[in-house]
């Protein structure tokens, strides 16, 4: 019961990570504030919870509904102990040569800016309460193109920044700041974010739930559960002494290339080797 007493914020909450995430601080004793666009999905989170999960509607587009959210779990509880900042989705997928600014602003509104003013409107309500601390959902797409979308990628690399920014601001304040960097996790978040036609959505989540648990070295597909118990920890006081950085939780995916953990796939000198081998047999 780590989180006894304390008011948690998480953000995205109707789905995947952020689902999981506002369960189990609530398992942990929190009183949670769930916060979504999606309020059927909120529904179910809350029913699905053991503990105390209040569902809030707020759009993480619009600074005044983050300023609302913050300021109702203060005010019904007496103050806010941690905050995940987590929803997201995939955002405008053109490439660099191709995007509008349209595109580019609303992706960063959802996956940047949402973030900063979840910060922003939350410090005020944390100030004096001790263990206080953000976690901000990032991704490994923050460490390089490949993995998702061009504009995505920089709003996820600048989440990044902005933990560590954020980190040193509110030092003063002795609130924590930290990231989580999710692999590849089995949500809704790729279906949702193609705008998938229903008729097609079970196949397409077969192969996702497929490709997932062949996509990196742990032998598994990655679950909306294994970045929750990273983030409780970062927003526990097991991690009192951890700000400004960032935990990957991604099954390996980022180690390395392919070829250097998947037996199944010869790198550049297992395929010399094999020319020399078939040649030494000639
Ligand atoms: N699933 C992955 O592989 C993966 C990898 C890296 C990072 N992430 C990040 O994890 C976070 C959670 O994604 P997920 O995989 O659980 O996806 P998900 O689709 O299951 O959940 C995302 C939730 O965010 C909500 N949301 C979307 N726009 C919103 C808005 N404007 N205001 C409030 N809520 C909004 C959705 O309604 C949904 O409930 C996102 O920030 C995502 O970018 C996911």
């Amino acid at each position: 019961m780590r989180f006894n007493g304390k008011t948690v914020v998480v953000t995205g909450a109707a789905s995947g990570i952020g689902r999981a995430s506002a369960i189990a601080f609530a398992a942990e004793g929190a009183t949670v504030y769930a916060a979504d666009i999606d309020e059927a999905g909120l529904l179910a989170t809350a029913s699905a919870s053991n503990g105390k999960v209040v569902t809030a509607r707020c759009d993480v587009t619009r600074c005044e509904d983050i300023k609302a959210l913050m300021d109702r779990a203060a005010a019904e509880t007496g103050g806010i102990d941690s905050v995940f900042n987590n929803a997201g989705a995939g955002g405008d997928r053109a490439p660099i040569d191709e995007i509008e600014p349209e595109g580019w602003d609303r992706t960063m509104d959802l996956l940047l800016r949402s973030v900063a003013f979840g910060i922003r409107y939350a410090v005020p309500h944390m100030i004096g309460r001790k263990g206080a601390s953000f976690v901000n959902t990032s991704s490994v797409a923050a460490v390089g193109p490949g993995y998702s979308p061009t504009a995505y990628a920089v709003a996820k690399a600048g989440v990044l920044h902005l933990t560590k920014v954020a980190a040193a601001d509110l030092a003063k304040h002795q609130i924590r700041v930290n990231a989580v960097q999710p692999g590849f996790i089995n949500t809704n978040i790729f279906t949702a974010s193609l705008d998938m036609p229903a008729e097609l959505e079970a196949q397409a989540k077969g192969a996702i739930a497929a490709m997932s648990q062949q996509a990196q070295p742990v032998a598994r597909g990655g679950q909306p559960d294994d970045i929750a118990q990273a983030v409780l920890f970062l927003a526990s006081e097991a991690a009192g002494f951890v700000t400004g950085t960032s935990l990957i939780v991604d099954g390996g995916i980022t180690i390395g290339p392919r070829h250097s953990w998947d037996p199944n796939m010869p790198g550049l000198f297992d395929a010399l080797q094999q020319m020399v081998d078939s040649g030494k047999a000639a």
